[in-house]
């Protein structure tokens, strides 16, 4: 089966598709020059970027795959969470490609795919984990720059909250700790590659909400304690100048302890013993040490991790999106009347199933 996934819930324009879970093609068209200049993501423009990019971005990625549009057998579009304004613009051209092509459509919660783009495989079928070698319950750990949840996946579509960010998201720190090393938007991922030659111990930071006796996190205060510290250091330092060990120190001292907070909190639910295998997904996904620290966690108590298979898959893309619409087809999970479909900017993953089947 040959699903088109599309995904506008933020600043990135994706389409990708997919062979069941093979993944034959996922374009994502950044947005990020657009939104450097104000520090953050700015709806208006990031849906006329969406409206801009889509039939360039929908072309490539029929390119990509070597298939032409009628080989494609369902379309799935994220409907939520995300930039109402943004999202609408990736449901109007799956409500569009539906009636050109006569074809189903299923409407995928985004979080959702960032679980799913787990089972996402390469053209040699090398990468992903089955759906059904996923044994359950499985904690999902969810990482971006909107939200940090822990989830239990009960089944295929039953999701239950463990626990989320009680304030900023962990993606959304690490934008901001690099902005005040003077790295520009989107630094999560220029903070990690800072922190390489950093040492991670060089300066003290909290880790927020550690002993909360609830699986919640916190970043804001992580936040505020890292502008002290970038202060503070500058007034140290002559000419109140950053040298470029000390930027390094900074980015692998911050990037410690949002680590640490998120697997603080990891552990404590782990020590429930419920969870047979953990499954990471978002954007932060992609950074190397909470990879390697997570991989750890899991070998020392023999819990299988799972990490989507390219950086690509970790941030937001169509592929994941067409990985989720490949298992609900597979549920027949498909709209009624997709002219009907609206956005839903405050989804949450917890009601995602019931809402597509009714
Ligand atoms: O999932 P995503 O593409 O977008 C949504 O938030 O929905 O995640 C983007 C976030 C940004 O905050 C970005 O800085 C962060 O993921 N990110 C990273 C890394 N790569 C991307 N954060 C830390 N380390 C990375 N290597």
């Amino acid at each position: 089966m040959i699903v088109l996934g599309i995904d506008t819930s933020c600043d990135d324009t994706s389409v990708g598709i997919v062979q069941d879970t093979t993944v034959l093609a996922n374009v994502v068209s950044s947005q990020d020059a657009i939104h450097a200049e104000w520090g953050g993501v700015v709806p208006n423009l990031a849906r006329r970027a969406h409206q801009e990019n889509f039939p360039l971005v929908y072309q490539q990625a029929l390119a990509e795959a070597g298939i032409q549009e009628n080989q494609i057998d369902v379309i799935a579009v994220t409907y939520g969470h995300g930039l109402a304004i943004a999202l609408e613009i990736g449901i109007i051209e799956a409500k569009a490609l539906a009636t050109r092509l006569q074809k189903p459509v299923v409407a995928i919660n985004h979080s959702e795919g960032h679980i799913l783009a787990n089972c996402a495989t390469d053209l040699t079928g090398a990468g992903g984990v089955a759906l059904a070698d996923i044994t359950l319950p499985a904690l999902c750990v969810l990482v971006a720059g909107g939200q940090t949840q822990f989830v239990r996946m009960q089944a295929f579509g039953e999701y239950d909250m463990l626990g989320q960010t009680v304030d900023d998201a962990i993606g959304e720190g690490f934008d901001k700790a690099a902005r005040l090393l003077g790295l520009p938007y989107p630094g999560g991922a220029k903070l990690s590659e800072l922190a390489v030659t950093g040492n991670p111990a060089a300066y003290t930071l909290p880790r927020p909400m550690r002993g909360s006796g609830d699986f919640d996190v916190s970043y804001a205060g992580l936040k505020t304690a890292f502008l002290h510290l970038v202060n503070k250091t500058k007034l140290e330092s002559p000419d109140g100048i950053l040298s470029p060990s000390q930027l390094a120190d900074l980015a692998a001292s911050y990037q410690e302890a949002a680590i640490d907070t998120l697997l603080i909190k990891i552990k404590k639910i782990l020590d429930t013993g419920e969870y047979k295998q953990i499954l990471l997904g978002g954007g932060v996904a992609a950074n190397p040490v909470l990879q390697q620290r997570l991989l750890t966690v899991g070998n020392e108590r023999n819990i299988p991790v799972h990490i989507p298979f390219s950086r690509k898959l970790c941030t937001d893309n169509g592929a994941m999106i067409a990985i989720a619409g490949y298992f609900h087809a597979q549920k027949q999970d498909y709209l009624e009347k997709p002219e009907e479909l609206e956005r839903d900017p405050r989804l949450s993953l917890t009601k995602t199933i019931t809402r597509s089947l009714e």
